[in-house]
């Protein structure tokens, strides 16, 4: 067990070790387990975690909200738009002035381009540790609730287990890239034998495919990437297909959306959940387009696992913020 955390930032998911991964994991089935039993755990007393959201959220909003106060601290959420940052405050200030008022600065900021830098910027500043809440490259914290509901689902030895990571079309937004990007990066690390699927046009960032790769090789995984959702779905344990925005190849918004809409048969039903294996189970992270990016049989079906992976969200960003705060 890798144990000393303390001061650490979380921003991209190779920034923690497997072993420092596998550590937040420990903390988290423990933390889990003690709120079941209504054991109180006010590790973190008096802390305040500062959420700065540039972007708008439920899960994630809600249960560092609800993590930071079990954990007895408090989590101040502050809209981007309520502050001064459109009228100057740099994220070098946001940096230093929050890292003098909080313990911990946690931030959402999904602007394709911009996100990550900013993160990145703040963190240098910053004497207190740096959180992603989400950028336009990463969502760090939505995949240790992924990993942890996967073991829960599949057992804590995942190697040769078959990960579907696919694109899904969705007519609401072009969603951040973000996911299937932690995903990859993440998931060979224990293990699985990861499959990426989506149309020519929604390739992911090259340089995140490299690393992916590199994860794979490392842990003696497999990673292969097709174009073609059935193929992927095939004799897979772990599907997880969800939406996002072809700004890899066009940063143009219009274009981009017209690119989708060539792709609506890219949806998870119950024709394609056949082709898995029978006990494959179905992930999304939330929200989802329902009946358009997966139909509601599927997602509220006995294969599904989303309220348990929202769930995992709390126990997970727990684990970190315990590790990382105290
Ligand atoms: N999965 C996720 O990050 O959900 P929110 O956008 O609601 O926070």
């Amino acid at each position: 067990m890798q144990t000393f955390l303390r001061g650490r930032d979380l921003i991209g998911d190779l920034d923690f070790s497997k072993e420092e991964v596998e550590t937040v994991l420990e903390v988290a089935f423990d933390l889990k387990r003690q709120r079941a039993l209504n054991q109180l755990h006010p590790i973190l007393r008096d802390k305040v975690l500062a959420m700065l959201f540039f972007f708008s959220s439920t899960r994630t909003r809600g249960s560092f909200e609800a993590g930071i106060a079990q954990l007895g601290g408090h989590g101040a959420f502050i809209e981007s738009r309520t502050t001064q940052i459109a009228h100057g405050d740099t994220p070098k200030e946001i940096g230093e002035i929050f890292g003098r008022y909080f313990d911990g600065i946690a931030i959402r900021h999904v602007d394709w381009g911009i996100g990550n830098g900013y993160l990145n910027a703040v963190a240098k500043a910053s004497r207190v540790p740096v959180l992603n809440m989400q950028c336009d490259i990463y969502h760090p914290f939505q995949i240790l609730a992924d990993l942890m509901t996967i073991m829960e689902k599949k057992g804590r030895d995942l190697r040769r287990k078959k990960m579907v990571v696919s694109w899904a079309y969705a007519a609401s937004y072009q969603k951040p890239m973000s996911v299937p990007q932690s995903l990859i990066l993440q998931m060979p690390r224990f293990g699985m034998d990861v499959v990426l699927a989506h149309p020519p046009e929604f390739k992911l960032m090259p340089g995140i495919m490299e690393q992916a790769r590199e994860q794979a090789k490392k842990f003696g995984a497999g990673f292969e990437v097709v174009d073609d959702m059935d193929a992927a779905f095939k004799d897979a344990d772990i599907i997880y297909a969800k939406s996002w925005g072809a700004m890899v190849h066009t940063p143009d918004e219009k274009e981009g959306a017209k690119i989708i809409s060539k792709y609506a048969s890219w949806i998870t039903d119950e024709r394609r959940m056949k082709l898995a294996k029978p006990d494959a189970i179905y992930m999304h992270p939330l929200p989802a387009d329902r009946n358009i990016e997966v139909t509601d049989g599927v997602m509220d079906g006995p294969q599904s696992v989303v309220y348990d992976e929202a769930e995992n969200r709390l126990h997970a960003q727990k684990a970190v913020m315990a590790l990382t705060m105290s």
